[in-house]
């Protein structure tokens, strides 16, 4: 989706604007910009396309003498086609205002016609195109809070102004605007991960208020308050990684540090839970026990939530929801007293997600955030926050974020649960074996790379079908296949295909089965479910985990042989093969597996 940078102030500009606009790239782009006011000339650039940072930044100057104040852009259509006319920065009639916006104005078709009918021209057809128009056309300075007044939607805006030498202005409501400091640079994006490249120190920028930035300070306006920098961030973005230009790299490296962010994770869940003292049981005292759980989330979050809510009802007793936040924020959910809201998410910074959190928060009920970003909307809205702690995830697939949600929710299903002494301990010691096993499926590349070659390259559809934890399993390995190698899949419940997808399979379609072990209750199941596809010629692969005699007869065309774990913990150890499974036919399809074409990694509009 749509990045910002900015800065004020002295610096290489071109190195500044290609690091920055170059580590939004995997937030997904189609077309990219910068304009900036160096000595009161403003210049303006836009190309349009993929892979256009280099040819962009390559237009700016190195160094100048004096303090620059720039802005630049990635856009991510999403009103209006992708041309010139459309990528962002977007200027008045005069061309004295020039600005770059991320979210999308609700109310834009309003504004532009009352814009149009005073007499105001238009280039484009973007909802943007009418914020510098109604700067134009109010005393931003003086009364700053009409913007917010006439705007409508979600927004981080920043802009200069050819009457404003020497100034950048920043305002936003609902998407994310950060501004850093370094000795003699302010930067500003909408990115934490960008502008740690740049700095160290940040202060937040809060909702509906207009700031003014020099190459020093920051103000609020009117007043021309001047407001004071209040925290520092921690190492958690790598910038090594952020940095990397390699293609490819990403999703195959996420991938394989699974092991490790798995390991350095279960001591620090472990304490959490069991420590008397630890911040989660500081916060369970303040609150009632939890009769209903209720989980939104998007795609492949909410993908771990269905995983979740086996493991809450299973062993925690509590009646678990699973919602995807885009519909649930609209369908008038009820909440009673002794609900608890779980806010699924990666980024921590997807639109839906955090409207379905703002709705529960409406009912004053605890809000628990899983994210992996610190500090993004929904890791600082929460009332109590697990981190995923797995480091940056750059490749638009999750990954290494999928498997820390899953453990997060199993351990947290085991911390509510209130006897099950033994059980638990066997679950425990489960969870400790679980690096070396994962990297055991890892050592399966070969094999997993020769099952694309023969199953799935031919092919431009798949399903994928699992029972009970391997329900959604299946969903995941079917999303991931879609989105990385634009093979079309379905995941499916492999109970569910004698209901209508049954009639899809013919000889050449693969059925991918996701079995699991011999002890989970649904084995028998889903051994009777292939056979249904058997009889009907389909092209079956089946992912166990377990070798044991049985294997040998199942109807198959091919059995993957997995670690074996405990029927909760095959997922993670299941998706990690169908992570690689569609790495490599996204690899073996030529398809750029990290920015998969059409997707963002953060989806901040709805
Ligand atoms: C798929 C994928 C997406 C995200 C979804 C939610 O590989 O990455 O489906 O899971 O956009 O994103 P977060 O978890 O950041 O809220």
């Amino acid at each position: 989706m749509c990045g910002i940078l900015a800065y004020t102030g002295k610096g290489n500009i071109r190195n500044i604007v290609k690091k920055g606009l170059k580590s939004l790239e995997y937030r997904g782009y189609d077309a990219c910009g910068y304009a900036f006011a160096y000595d009161n000339n403003i210049s303006i650039k836009k190309e349009v396309g993929k892979n256009k940072i280099e040819s962009l930044t390559d237009s700016l100057p190195e160094y100048v003498e004096k303090n620059v104040y720039l802005l630049s852009h990635t856009r991510w259509a999403t009103h209006g086609d992708n041309t010139e006319k459309n990528a962002h920065p977007h200027y008045d009639c005069k061309k004295n205002i020039f600005l770059v916006h991320n979210g999308i104005i609700e109310n834009y078709n309003e504004i532009k016609n009352d814009l149009l009918a005073s007499g105001h021209k238009f280039i484009g057809s973007t909802d943007t195109e009418a914020i510098p128009h109604i700067l134009e056309s109010i005393d931003y300075i003086s009364t700053p809070e009409k913007i917010f007044e006439i705007l409508q939607g979600s927004f981080a805006c920043v802009f200069l102004d050819k009457k404003q030498p020497f100034k950048l202005f920043i305002f936003r409501r609902k998407s994310p605007l950060i501004v850093g400091k370094d000795k003699n640079t302010l930067f500003i994006s909408s990115d934490m991960q960008t502008l740690s490249l740049f700095c160290n120190k940040f202060i937040e920028i809060k909702e509906n208020i207009f700031y003014q930035l020099d190459t020093k300070n920051i103000y609020i306006l009117p007043e021309n308050k001047k407001i004071i920098y209040s925290f520092t961030i921690s190492s958690f973005f790598n910038k090594k990684e952020i940095e990397s230009e390699k293609e490819n790299i990403f999703m195959k490296n996420e991938i394989w540090q699974q092991p490790e962010t798995i390991k350095k994770n279960i001591p620090i869940l472990q304490s959490l839970i069991n420590e008397p003292a630890s911040k989660l049981n500081k916060f369970i005292k303040k609150c009632k026990f939890p009769e209903r759980i209720i989980i939104a989330g998007c795609g492949t979050s909410w993908h771990a939530g269905l995983i979740g809510k086996i493991y809450l009802e299973r062993f925690s007793k509590i009646i678990t929801q699973v919602e995807y936040a885009s519909e649930f924020r609209y369908n008038n959910p009820v909440f009673n007293k002794n609900t608890w809201f779980f806010a699924l998410s990666q980024s921590g910074e997807t639109a839906d997600t955090i409207g379905a959190m703002e709705l529960a928060k409406l009912f004053n009920i605890p809000i628990i955030g899983i994210v992996n970003n610190p500090l993004s909307t929904i890791d600082k809205n929460s009332d109590f926050s697990f981190h995923l702690n797995v480091g940056t995830e750059i490749g638009v697939a999750a990954t290494k974020s999928f498997t820390m949600q899953i453990l997060i929710l199993f351990m947290l299903s085991l911390f509510f649960a209130k006897d099950k002494k033994e059980e638990k301990k066997k679950f425990i010691s489960a969870i400790y074996e679980l690096p070396e096993k994962i990297k055991e499926v890892l050592n399966k590349e070969d094999e997993l790379k020769q099952i694309v070659e023969e199953y799935f390259l031919s092919s431009s559809n798949a399903i994928f079908l699992g029972r009970g934890y391997n329900y959604p399993t299946a969903l995941e390995g079917a999303l991931k296949m879609k989105e990385i190698s634009y093979i079309h899949a379905e995941g499916s419940s492999a109970a569910e295909m004698k209901h209508g997808p049954l009639a899809l399979v013919d000889k050449n379609l693969p059925v991918v089965f996701i079995v699991g072990n011999k002890n989970d209750i649904t084995y028998e199941k889903i051994i009777s479910n292939m056979h249904e596809v058997k009889s009907r010629n389909g092209k079956i692969l089946s992912i166990v985990n377990q070798r044991e005699k049985k294997i040998d007869s199942l109807p198959s065309d091919k059995v993957l042989i997995l670690p074996e774990t405990i029927p909760e913990l095959t997922p993670i150890i299941n998706v990690v093969a169908l992570q690689i499974i569609s790495f490599y036919a996204g690899i073996l399809k030529g398809c750029d597996v990290d920015k998969p074409r059409n997707l963002a990694k953060s989806v901040t509009v709805e």
